[in-house]
């Protein structure tokens, strides 16, 4: 079996100092790791049903698309402000300094459609629960979310609730941990 976190380069100081950055682009180059960790990605929910697969720009497309074909679901952008051009539901979020807003097509979802959310990383949950906001807006029936790598230090989880979690790489503060 393919072992995906030796594919994952940690990077110190990245974007700055203090901030251990995990840079899965070898994981991206390489074809068996690739096709590994999408299969590892879509595993629990291929008797789910999914009718969609939802993902953030840019590294949520990166694994959005692939899972959705894995799935036999479908693909919704979400995008950041000024992408789409139909009509929008707009969510704003907080960031350490400043805010960030993400958007979806009104009918990117339909309401009552099984939906998976999937990005590469979990961090602080930022990110993805302004994701839920956008899909609950949508009356979407949002079955769980797909991650790559959940950085567990940084509580990210907790804003997901009451949504199924599921990651493939798990890095605590000790790094020990993996499935
Ligand atoms: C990264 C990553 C996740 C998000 C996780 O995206 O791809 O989407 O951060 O962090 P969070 O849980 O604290 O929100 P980023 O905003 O850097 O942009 P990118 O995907 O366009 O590279
Ligand atoms: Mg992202």
């Amino acid at each position: 079996m393919t072992d995906l976190r030796s594919y994952v380069r940690d990077i110190p100081d990245y974007p700055k100092p203090g901030i251990l950055f995990r840079d899965i682009t070898p994981l991206l180059a390489d074809p068996d790791a690739l096709t590994a960790a999408v299969d590892a990605m879509a595993a629990p929910f291929l008797d789910a049903d999914i009718d969609i697969v939802a993902a953030a720009e840019a590294r949520g497309f990166i694994f959005g698309t692939p899972l959705a074909m894995r799935l036999g679901a479908g693909f919704v952008p979400i995008r950041k402000p000024g992408k789409l051009p139909f009509d929008l539901h707009s969510f704003a979020y907080q960031l350490e300094y400043g805010t960030d807003e993400l958007q979806i097509h009104v009918d990117g979802i339909k309401p009552g459609q099984r939906v998976l959310v999937v990005d590469d990383l979990l961090a602080t949950g930022g990110t993805v629960e302004a994701c839920l906001r956008l899909l609950e807006k949508c009356d979407a029936k949002i079955v769980g979310c797909s991650f790559l790598i959940h950085l567990e230090a940084l509580g990210g989880e907790a804003r997901m609730e009451p949504y199924d979690v599921h990651s493939v790489l798990r890095y605590g503060g000790d790094d020990s941990e993996q499935e």
